[in-house]
């Protein structure tokens, strides 16, 4: 494994930036650095040097680059106990209104999508809920509108499934095919996908539940900072954030304008603009 150093990292987020079109200066280096390691393991390069040039000379595709940089690990009802305790919030969702909008930031190969897909058919209340699910990688995008989980992964869904749910099969809402289970098409049309980097995201919509799970951990505290902001102002009052388990909105000057729903979970309320 390469010792990359700040040095090192700055001159990669600079041609990064400049190549590219991302901005990494805000992310966890801990883990940037991991992945440009990674990057470095796949594409057999053995300096630093050797990477940037690789960038400069076009030799790295911009959606590979970004595509080996981000973490996209996820899984179906990832954290059973966050989805049980979501469960009991969304109908709160509907106290003052017939439609609501949620999204899913950083939604990955889409599973947190499908999941909400799940609980609200299961709770009768699909019509009423527009989902949109973004993420700044194209490729794994690509994935999430397929539908197309590998059969090896479904195992641990399947598990997590039953322990949202006490019981149950999720094998139903899934088409098994050779290495793939395909998630039901007709549910997953109902899920608007884009591309919206964080970094740079502006409010485009309101809502009234924003998931951002396991994302802003690989950010830094600035960037965490500025990501709160943008969904404390993406969301309608009395809206819903949800974050991850290791996750903290208390360094946000805007945590102090949401209620503590669920600690444990992480699940917050707006109640202040
Ligand atoms: C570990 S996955 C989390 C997926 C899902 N939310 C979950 O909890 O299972 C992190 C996702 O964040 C995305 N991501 C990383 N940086 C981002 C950014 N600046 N803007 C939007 N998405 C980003 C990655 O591409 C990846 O798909």
């Amino acid at each position: 494994m390469q010792d990359i150093s700040i040095n090192d990292t700055k001159r990669i987020c600079e041609v990064v930036k400049d190549k590219y079109g991302y901005d990494f200066t805000n992310y966890a280096m801990s883990s940037f650095k991991r992945r440009i390691n990674r990057v470095m393991e796949i594409k057999k390069i053995s300096t630093i040097d050797n990477l940037l040039a690789m960038i400069k000379n076009n030799q790295i595709a911009k959606d590979e680059f970004l595509h080996e940089i981000t973490v996209n690990v996820t899984e179906l009802f990832r954290d059973p106990s966050f989805w049980r305790a979501l469960k009991q919030v969304i109908p709160n969702l509907f106290l003052n209104q017939q439609k609501i909008r949620i999204w899913h930031a950083g939604c990955s190969s889409g599973e947190e999508a499908y999941s909400m897909l799940i609980v609200l058919e299961e709770m009768g209340l699909l019509d009423k809920v527009e989902i949109i699910a973004s993420d700044i990688d194209k490729c794994i995008l690509e994935k999430a509108k397929s539908g197309r989980i590998q059969i090896r992964k479904m195992d641990i869904n399947e598990k997590n499934y039953i322990r949202y749910n006490n019981n149950g099969d999720i094998r139903k809402y899934f088409q098994y095919e050779k290495e793939y289970a395909v998630f039901d098409l007709e549910l997953l049309k109902r899920v608007s996908f884009r591309e919206i980097n964080l970094v740079n995201a502006v409010p485009f919509t309101k809502c009234d539940l924003i998931l951002c799970r396991n994302v802003m951990i690989y950010f830094n505290q600035q960037l965490q900072k500025d990501v709160i902001r943008l969904f404390h102002e993406s969301l309608f009052m009395y809206g819903y954030l949800a974050i991850g388990s290791k996750e903290s909105i208390i360094w946000s000057d805007v945590a102090g304008k949401f209620l503590v729903v669920n600690q444990e979970e992480k699940i917050y309320k707006k109640y202040k603009d």
